[in-house]
């Protein structure tokens, strides 16, 4: 398919580019091209703007285009593009690791830098199997993550990921991998607002797993604090605290994956914070740059970084790593988006915002048939009844009358997940309830 656009801005073709996570002939049949964005909008290469009711991909928590970001960004390119990561250090990225550990919860201060939330997760994983075996603890080889869980597109992500359709296709994941049962139970927690009460003691199915393998086999168990992408499931009250208690009562380690939780989403620097429970390792991305670059980041307890610093110094402690680690202007564009979200009270505006988010998500019950709603923090999700005629195409619906009315949402299967920018206001917000209100009226 050649398209004969006359902007050079525009693409030369839709056919070669195989685009990700995405119903690439429904896109091509009717492409929706993005050309510049600024602040909590989208304008499109036809001239129209849009909201971004999504924030990008869960990850534009400093809205678009942030001057001070693409400053430090421009700064950083024509300063120092690339130094050699392994054996080669820039202070940018050693002023990072510094300044992260400002956000993260005590003891986590060591910062390992990826470049994705997939790479995140993996070397999280990574570094719970090798820090074991360090210790003596070779045995403890199993994973366990969460059904609904996603923790990025790598193999040990998916492996520990809880997505059947991301599973599927593969046909060989990881060994040893099991999974918690997810907490989602319309019976007792179907619109909910913020946290259900009810499931605290769903975590207690650990306990089950660990009897099943055996404590001593078990390296780390894996959850995202809120699961983002199977459509914003909240925890239950005391599920985390469950969970911390009994990884610490069996010397498993806990990861956090807060690639979407992390940078002020729930109104905290990271979920962690939000839930009074600290695990041992989190993985972060997309926020940390507000989007600008591609990032990723593991904060680790400080013990275990420690164990490792033993043996001959001129060997290399952990053999893992990306040339792109800590890269100089994704590092410039981190510095200068937690910059932003301090000085402007980012973090602060998501918390004002939060109740009016809630009320108006929850006011969307009776405008569609709907299964669920839940939010916390500036995310939420709908789920709308399937249509008879196909699992998913309701949600298709939606999302296109939606950017008829000038705003960009998220779907996946028959879910509508919500997620503005945290330089949202009041009024900006209100626009894109509007604009997802007239999308569902046309169910
Ligand atoms: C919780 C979680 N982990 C990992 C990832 C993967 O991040 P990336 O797409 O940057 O690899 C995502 C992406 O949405 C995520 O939500």
């Amino acid at each position: 398919m050649s398209l004969a656009f006359a902007s050079p801005a525009q693409p030369l073709s839709l056919d070669e580019y195989w685009m990700p996570f995405t119903a690439n002939r429904w896109f091509k049949k009717n492409p929706r091209m993005i050309e510049r964005a600024e602040g909590v909008r989208y304008f499109t290469t036809k001239g129209d703007a849009l909201f971004d009711f999504a924030s990008g991909l869960w990850c534009t928590n400093a809205g678009h285009c942030h001057p001070k970001i693409v400053e430090a960004v421009q700064k950083q390119a024509a300063t120092l593009d690339y130094s050699m990561a392994f054996t080669l250090g820039h202070p940018t990225a050693f002023r990072l690791a510094t300044r992260l550990t400002d956000f993260s919860p005590d003891p986590l201060n060591k910062i390992f830098f990826t470049n994705s939330g997939s790479e995140a997760a993996d070397t999280a994983l990574k570094i719970a199997l090798a820090w074991h075996r360090m210790r003596g603890d070779a045995g403890r080889t199993h994973l366990i993550g969460r059904e609904k869980g996603y923790h990025g597109a790598g193999f040990g992500g998916t492996s520990v990921g809880g997505l059947g359709n991301n599973r599927r296709l593969y046909s060989m994941l990881l060994p040893g991998v099991d999974h918690l049962p997810h907490t989602h139970d319309l019976d007792h927690m179907a619109f909910s607002r913020g946290q259900p009460q009810w499931g605290g003691h769903l975590a207690d199915a650990l306990e089950r797993r660990i009897a099943l393998h055996g404590g001593e086999s078990v390296a780390a168990v894996i959850v995202e604090p809120v699961a983002g992408s199977a459509g914003v499931i909240v925890p239950p009250v005391g599920y985390l605290q469950r969970l911390r208690e009994l990884c610490t009562k069996h010397g498993i380690l806990l990861i956090f994956d807060e690639v979407i939780t992390g940078f002020g989403r729930l109104g905290e620097n990271f979920a962690a914070q939000r839930f009074d429970v600290v695990p041992d390792m989190i993985c972060c991305a997309k926020g940390i740059t507000s989007g600008m670059i591609p990032m990723g980041a593991v904060l680790i307890r400080e013990d275990i970084y420690d164990a490792f610093m033993q043996g001959p110094e001129n060997a290399v402690e952990l053999t893992h790593g990306y040339t792109y680690s800590g890269h100089p202007i994704a590092a410039a564009a981190a510095l200068a988006t937690l910059d932003v979200y301090e000085e402007e009270g980012l973090f602060e505006n998501a918390r004002a915002l939060e109740p009016h988010f809630e009320a108006r998500i929850h006011a969307l019950r009776d405008k569609a048939p709907l299964t669920d709603i839940r939010n916390i923090g500036l995310m939420g999700a709908l789920d709308l009844e399937p249509d008879p005629a196909g699992a998913g195409l309701r949600a298709i619906g939606v999302f296109e009358r939606a950017w008829e009315a000038g705003v960009v949402v998220r779907m996946t299967g028959d879910t509508i997940a919500l997620c503005p920018p945290l330089i949202t206001k009041a009024d900006e917000l209100d626009a894109m309830f509007d604009g997802l209100e007239c999308a569902l009226a046309g169910i």
